[in-house]
């Protein structure tokens, strides 16, 4: 049991903290699942991307999915050997193609054909051959928020079939490019297992009739997505996830590569705020908190539900929108969500915050971002601390 009000008094609020064992146990359920199969798991860094989170993934044997420069340079300063990073993403610039290149990583995962084009151009004047992946957007729907749906024609992500097959030609016949692996992801927060299984079906297909024409692929990797329970939703078991990958891969030998951001982070994540003031206006009941949209935006863009336990209070429960102190109407944590009567200093842990929270924070307001905490047995860390006024002004004030 995490003391969350200790660590509230000790460290402040609002405060992210994280438990590093149930990120482990986690980890270990999904490579459970492809035991006895080649496979990687790359944490998609993007879900949480503080140092000392990617650092204990790595040092748990896993690899890192990585959407910018930046983040490949946090894998590879976490201790993720290079040859288990990978570089994916819709807008690439050329000197990021260029520095995945020289960091020798896995392979770069190209969402385009114009990207092909750059990424072999960019290899030629290195005098290098780029491991390349092309991300497929196998047209499938995923059956979940619109905003986090990725593998339907509509969206920006991957290349068609065809389109795919004409550049794994291109890719073959160039001294500069090395087709190594192919890519998928369709969408986050998947809860049903049907449109990943179709999915893989479809690329699987691609896979074989590239093998048909001697093009040999080592990756197939079926990219992240696995759902959570926020609230009381239905999710995919590990075990079912794999058996459905490779049901679709029957017959065919490639190593299986699985991105999982959020089903390694989100639910071993809280974050803690704290009652400010309670008010009425006509019908409507808030309650204020000291935390706020730019610290978890998830519920504002997303109209996202998280649970909220009001710790050590008891009394009768009414109906509550719970708000920070940002100035826009727009900035809740919660909306009608049934709380007891709350106290100034009264302490609310938001649950499942452990993906897509503090990484998606932002200054807004001029508000410091929190500090990050991890807990691993009874050992309790700083991880990040927290932002002060001048952090926030520093690249600023010089020049005024
Ligand atoms: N691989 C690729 C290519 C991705 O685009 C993503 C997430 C992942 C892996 C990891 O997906 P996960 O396993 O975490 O579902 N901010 C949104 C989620 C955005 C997901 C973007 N891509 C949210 O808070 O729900």
């Amino acid at each position: 049991m995490i003391d969350f009000k200790a660590l509230a008094q000790t460290y402040g609020t609002p405060l992210y903290v994280y438990d590093f064992d149930k990120m482990k146990t986690q980890f270990e359920s999904l490579k459970e699942a492809f035991r006895g199969r080649k496979s990687i798991l790359a944490y998609a860094v993007k879900a949480n991307s503080n140092l000392s989170v990617v650092k204990h993934f790595a040092q748990l044997g896993s690899g890192a999915d990585c959407v910018s420069i930046g983040e490949v340079r946090r894998a590879l300063m976490a201790g993720v050997p290079k040859y288990r990073i990978i570089f994916s993403g819709v807008g690439k610039r050329d000197d990021e193609i260029r520095e995945a290149i020289e960091s020798d990583i896995l392979y770069i995962n190209v969402e385009s054909e114009a990207e092909l084009g750059r990424v072999e151009m960019i290899a030629r004047e290195l005098g290098a051959k780029a491991r390349i992946s092309i991300r497929v957007n196998p047209n499938i729907d995923p059956k979940t928020h619109p905003y986090i749906s990725t593998g339907l024609h509509d969206n920006k992500f991957g290349v068609e079939i065809v389109a795919a097959k004409r550049m794994y030609i291109q890719a073959k016949n160039s001294d500069h490019l090395d087709p190594v692996g192919i890519h998928f992801h369709i969408g986050s927060q998947l809860t049903e297992l049907e449109p990943i299984y179709e999915a893989a079906v479809i690329v699987a297909d691609l896979l074989r009739s590239l093998q048909a024409i001697d093009i040999e692929l080592k990756f197939f990797d079926i990219g992240g997505g696995l759902g959570v329970r926020y609230d009381n939703e239905t999710t995919i078991e590990p075990y079912d996830y794999a058996q459905a990958i490779l049901s679709a891969l029957k017959g065919i030998d490639v190593t299986i590569i699985c991105e999982p951001g959020r089903f390694l982070t989100a639910n071993a994540g809280y974050f803690l705020t704290k009652v400010l003031y309670e008010k009425n206006n006509g019908a409507k009941r808030f309650v204020m908190v000291d935390g706020a949209m730019n610290d978890l935006i998830r519920p504002s863009l997303y109209k996202a539900y998280h649970r909220i336990e009001a710790l050590d209070k008891s009394g009768e429960e009414s109906i509550a929108d719970v708000v920070g102190p940002v100035c826009e109407s727009g900035d809740f944590l919660a909306k009608n969500y049934p709380l007891p009567p709350m106290e100034h200093n009264d302490l609310l842990v938001i649950h499942s915050a452990g993906a897509y929270g503090f990484g998606m924070g932002s200054n807004y307001n001029t508000r410091g971002r929190s500090a990050e905490i991890a807990v691993e047995g009874a050992n309790v860390r700083l991880i990040r601390r927290r932002e002060n006024f001048e952090d926030v002004i520093a690249l600023e004030r010089e020049y005024l």
